[in-house]
């Protein structure tokens, strides 16, 4: 496993390569969910590039930057045993050099809700890290975990826009024994916290049991959800029952929804979705 740290070593690396890339890019702080993305990327391709990257750009002004979990000697020791040909872990000068300035901007309805909504400026960062990534691997295809759905749907916008030439594989959420999906920010939470922070998990259960049992009305459910939430002392930033492409609300359940939440457990602000079939 080469381990490389800038941008012309990761080309030459790349170019020695022959057969399919696969590429997984994380931010580091690895788990069970990142290492589930670069077990199915070796089934499926010849080589294996992931990057460690904690990318500054889509951090919001006070958000969890500084204090995000970095651990460099573990990450490598878990991807070593998995066939891992490179790993790409650049500095952030490196990545955004004195004179950076071109951006990608997903526009539209997509970028703007739930996430966008609450973290202004992420899927820009998310967007063109990912974009300069694709540029500089050239992987065939690249995995993305289904727990960051909205992340997910923007890159998949991206790479169609801009007409990169990449195979985007989704692949699920993994989670814990009591439901909580796994996440390098539950490192935040103390045990009492993350005892509770199983209530994002329990909230889609419930937006699930609700549709199988016939409810049709989604702010009938989005109430249930939150009060849900609340009960187990959470923040809530959003609940929502969104058409699973274009997350837009919805208002009648009449087809598939994808049931999303987005909470404070303490200091973690935490994620989850839950893909719903009535
Ligand atoms: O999902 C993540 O870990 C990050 O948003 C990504 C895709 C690595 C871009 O920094």
């Amino acid at each position: 496993m080469q381990v490389v740290r800038t941008i012309p070593l990761m080309r030459e690396a790349r170019a020695r390569l022959t057969g399919t890339v696969g590429f997984v890019p994380t931010m580091g702080y690895l788990h069970e969910g990142h290492l589930s993305l670069v077990r199915r990327a070796k089934q499926e391709c010849h080589h294996l590039v992931v990057s460690i990257f904690v990318n500054p750009a889509q951090f919001g002004p006070g958000e969890d930057y500084q204090r995000y979990p970095r651990d460099e000697a573990r990450d490598l020791c878990l991807l070593e045993p998995l066939g891992v040909d490179i790993v790409f872990i650049p500095t952030p000068e490196e990545m955004y050099p004195e004179g950076f300035c071109t951006w990608i901007d997903v526009t539209g309805p997509l970028a703007q809700r739930l996430e966008g909504a609450f973290r202004p400026g992420h899927f820009r960062g998310v967007a063109t890290v990912v974009a300069k990534l694709f540029n500089i691997v050239q992987p065939h295809r690249t995995y993305f975990g289904e727990k960051d759905a909205q992340q997910l749907r923007i890159v998949r916008q991206l790479v169609a826009d801009l007409n990169i030439p990449v195979e985007i594989v989704p692949c699920p959420t993994i989670r814990e024994p009591d439901g909580l999906a796994m996440s390098s920010r539950n490192t935040y939470l103390s045990p009492s916290e993350r005892e509770r922070a199983v209530a994002l998990y329990r909230a889609l259960l419930s937006a699930q049991e609700m549709i199988k049992a016939g409810l049709r009305d989604a702010s009938q459910i989005r109430r249930q959800m939150e009060d849900l939430l609340r009960q187990y002392g959470a923040k809530v930033d959003y609940v929502s029952i969104a058409h699973p492409d274009t997350l837009e609300e919805v208002e009648r359940i009449e087809g598939p929804v994808l049931a999303l939440v987005a909470a404070w457990v303490g200091p973690a602000r935490l994620i989850d979705n839950l893909l719903i079939k009535p």
